[in-house]
């Protein structure tokens, strides 16, 4: 029987780790022909294998050479990444190398947001933030309403709102915008199964379920009748607080302004020389003058707040008839008092004659001013109608004492009223 014939395909193939296997054949199946063949196939798989190796072989040395040379080449200039040119703008300055800036610019009608100029820096990265251009202005509509303020955003605007507004343009009233101002009820079950619920002092429950600060100045401080500070109110969680215009002390208790008296507490400017007139809401620097000698007469200062006359020539009538003495008198006063008001009374410690009387001869406030007899030997300066403040009113009041019709002597009160621009 014939032996079975070896296909070309039957080598045993390589083990890479190590040389060829010989292919093995069975002796007595071999013929001279077949065994030529096979060696000739296996020569041909050799050059091709050895072609192979030779060509990977150059491959890696050809790529170590390439290396080598890049690697020993000096370095190149370093540059930044490019930059994109704005839309609706320009960039100046092309040069991407460590060191050097571009700049932008936008065209007219648009405005450049981020980074006007930017440099290339050490490290290969460029400062700032890449700009764009926007159309002039998204506020110029003013957008924002309730006194909002508008910040030009990218193709958009945004609001800040003041407090108790929200929304994209402040439209929406937020009542509970500071949170000290609201908090959760206090909520317990009943035995019914019924819920009660509860806020603290100065809050009061609202739709929502939310308790709610009462405003106790908008509540009561609007209506004269119900006015809960006499003058400023601020509103508090809880609470309320009365405020006072400077110049007043908050009386605690009472919720009253009192007045600082900034004399005796040396809180004034006063020279030296000057007399401190403590007034509502503040001090006055005064310093009384006698008038200056005319016809014949003149006026020595005999106190802070006097002057007397001098002796008078003989035949002097001028100076006879001028008046004996001169008084200054300061008079704080409150804005809108009722009237009529006595500010102050008038008399003579020497009386002798058997008649006063009493007139006001001069002064700015002229007005708002009456004298009046209360008594033989008395006179009262009367506040005639209510004065608002703030105010200084001057007036000059004449008190002539006569016996049987004839002068005996005058005195005149310099009298000067600072009204306050409260009513406390
Ligand atoms: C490049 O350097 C700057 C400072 O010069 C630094 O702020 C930046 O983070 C650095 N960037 C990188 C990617 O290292
Ligand atoms: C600005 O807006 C445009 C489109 O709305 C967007 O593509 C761009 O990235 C924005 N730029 C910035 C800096 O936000
Ligand atoms: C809330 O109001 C209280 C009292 O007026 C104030 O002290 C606090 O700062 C306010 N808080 C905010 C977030 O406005
Ligand atoms: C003195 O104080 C009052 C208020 O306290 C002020 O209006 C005035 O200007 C001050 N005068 C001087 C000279 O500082
Ligand atoms: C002032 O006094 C002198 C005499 O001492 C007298 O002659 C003169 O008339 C007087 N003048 C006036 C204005 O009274």
């Amino acid at each position: 029987s014939l032996p079975s014939s070896p296909t070309a395909d039957l080598p045993l193939w390589g083990n890479p780790a190590g040389g060829w296997d010989v292919p093995v054949f069975p002796q007595e199946c071999l013929n001279r022909q077949q065994a030529l063949s096979v060696v000739r196939q296996m020569q041909k798989l050799l050059v091709a294998q050895e072609a192979a190796h030779l060509r990977g072989t150059r491959g890696l040395r050809h790529q170590l050479s390439i290396l080598q040379s890049r690697l020993q080449r000096p370095p190149t200039k370093q540059t930044c990444p490019q930059l994109a040119v704005p839309l609706n703008g320009r960039m100046l300055g092309r040069s991407l190398r460590v060191g050097h800036e571009v700049h932008f610019v936008c065209d007219a009608g648009f405005r450049l947001v981020g980074s006007e100029t930017r440099a290339c820096r050490h490290n290969c990265t460029w400062s700032g933030t890449q700009p764009f251009c926007r159309s002039i202005d998204d506020c110029s509509s003013n957008p924002c309403a309730n006194s909002g303020t508008c910040v030009d955003g990218n193709q958009s605007y945004t609001c800040l709102c003041p407090p108790g507004w929200s929304g994209p343009s402040c439209q929406n009233w937020v009542t509970l915008s500071n949170t000290s101002f609201s908090h959760q009820p206090r909520c317990a079950e009943g035995r019914s199964g019924s819920r009660r619920c509860s806020c603290d002092t100065g809050f009061q429950l609202r739709p929502g379920g939310v308790c709610q600060d009462v405003d106790e100045c908008q509540l009561y401080q609007s209506s004269p009748q119900m006015q809960i500070c006499l003058h400023d109110c601020l509103n508090l969680p809880g609470s309320y607080r009365c405020l006072c215009p400077p110049g007043y002390l908050l009386h605690a208790d009472r919720n009253a302004c009192e007045d600082v008296n900034e004399c005796t507490g040396k809180q004034h400017n006063c020279t030296q020389g000057d007399l401190c007139i403590n007034t509502f809401g503040g001090h006055r620097c005064v310093r009384p003058k006698c008038p200056p000698p005319r016809h014949n007469t003149s006026y020595v200062k005999t106190s802070a707040f006097q002057c007397e006359r001098n002796p008078c020539p003989m035949d002097s009538r001028a100076c006879h008839q001028a008046a004996s003495s001169i008084s200054f008198h300061y008079l704080p006063l409150q804005a809108i008092r009722t009237v009529p008001r006595v500010l102050f009374k008038m008399s003579t410690t020497r009386f002798v004659g058997d008649s006063l009387r009493f007139t006001i001869t001069g002064g700015r406030g002229q007005g708002v001013f009456a004298v009046r007899r209360s008594d033989q030997q008395t006179g009262e300066l009367l506040l005639a109608s209510p004065v608002a403040g703030p105010a200084t009113l001057e007036v000059e009041l004449e008190m002539s004492e006569f016996s049987h019709k004839v002068l005996l002597g005058k005195h005149i009160f310099k009298v000067t009223a600072f009204v306050s621009p409260y009513v406390f």
